[in-house]
């Protein structure tokens, strides 16, 4: 089977100007969380989608989903974890427990706050699974990347080499939850996102071309992006 695990457990706090958590502020009049959702739900050869958020927040959730017409049958809602892989991970233990553990079955874990993911970005994150046992969205640096203290350069990055990550980011979820439980707490605190818990076990992650479009909602700037995108 073939899952999606959205992760919205967090509260936003770099959105200064908002009083809700970021992915459930409405842009162009339909909330962020149910955009990425829907988003997911449109791939057909999706079976699943879970949404992993804080727990203070769940019946709010559920109403918000009955409002906006999400099909129940292919959705559901659990608590989230400490941090962003605790979400993941709560996710993908709740999907074992729900499906049992099939050797076959994939996850595309996905950022709440990215809602303008596209369908191409999905499928071709499900086609790569096909020939490899991971991959990551990623879009080429078009910046220069300095390294710097926060006070003088010290180095200029060969920007050819340097890729920002997005998500989704695609695992069998046999090997998510194996290479998870294999790691110190030290290493996992260290992670910044849930491909490094592969690269931490020294495994390959395949790359999928991103798009500028699928961007995180982090500050309130990009949400007047996304305000005006949406609109
Ligand atoms: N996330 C999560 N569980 C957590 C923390 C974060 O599922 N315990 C999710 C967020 O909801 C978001 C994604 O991880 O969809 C990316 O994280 P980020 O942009 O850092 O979100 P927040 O933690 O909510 O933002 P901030 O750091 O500004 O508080």
């Amino acid at each position: 089977m073939i899952f999606a695990g959205i992760v919205a457990g967090g509260c936003g706090s770099r959105v200064k100007s908002a009083v809700i958590p970021k992915q459930f502020i409405e842009i162009g009049g339909v909330p962020v969380i149910v955009r990425t959702v829907r988003a997911f739900l449109a791939v057909a050869e999706i079976d699943m989608v879970y949404v992993g958020i804080k727990p203070d927040w769940h019946e709010y959730t559920d109403e918000l989903f009955e409002r906006f017409g999400i099909d129940k049958k292919r959705v559901k809602v659990i608590d989230g974890g400490a941090d962003r892989n605790g979400t993941v991970m709560n996710i993908a233990n709740t999907i074992v427990a729900d499906h049992g553990e099939n050797k076959e079955d994939i996850i595309l874990t996905h950022d709440a706050v990215r809602p303008f993911v596209t369908e191409k970005i999905i499928r071709d994150n499900i086609s790569a699974m096909t020939e490899h046992s991971a991959c990551g969205t990623y879009m080429p640096a078009t910046d220069t990347i300095i390294k710097s203290d926060g006070e003088k350069v010290r180095e200029t990055l060969n920007r050819s080499e340097l890729y920002q990550a997005q998500t989704p980011q695609t695992f069998r979820l046999l090997d998510l939850r194996r290479n998870y439980e294999s790691l110190s707490e030290e290493q996992k605190e260290k992670l910044t996102d849930t491909c490094s818990v592969f690269t931490s076990c020294g495994k390959d992650i395949y790359l999928v071309v991103g798009d500028a479009l699928n961007f995180k909602i982090t500050t309130d700037s990009d949400l007047r992006m996304a305000n005006a995108l949406a609109e």
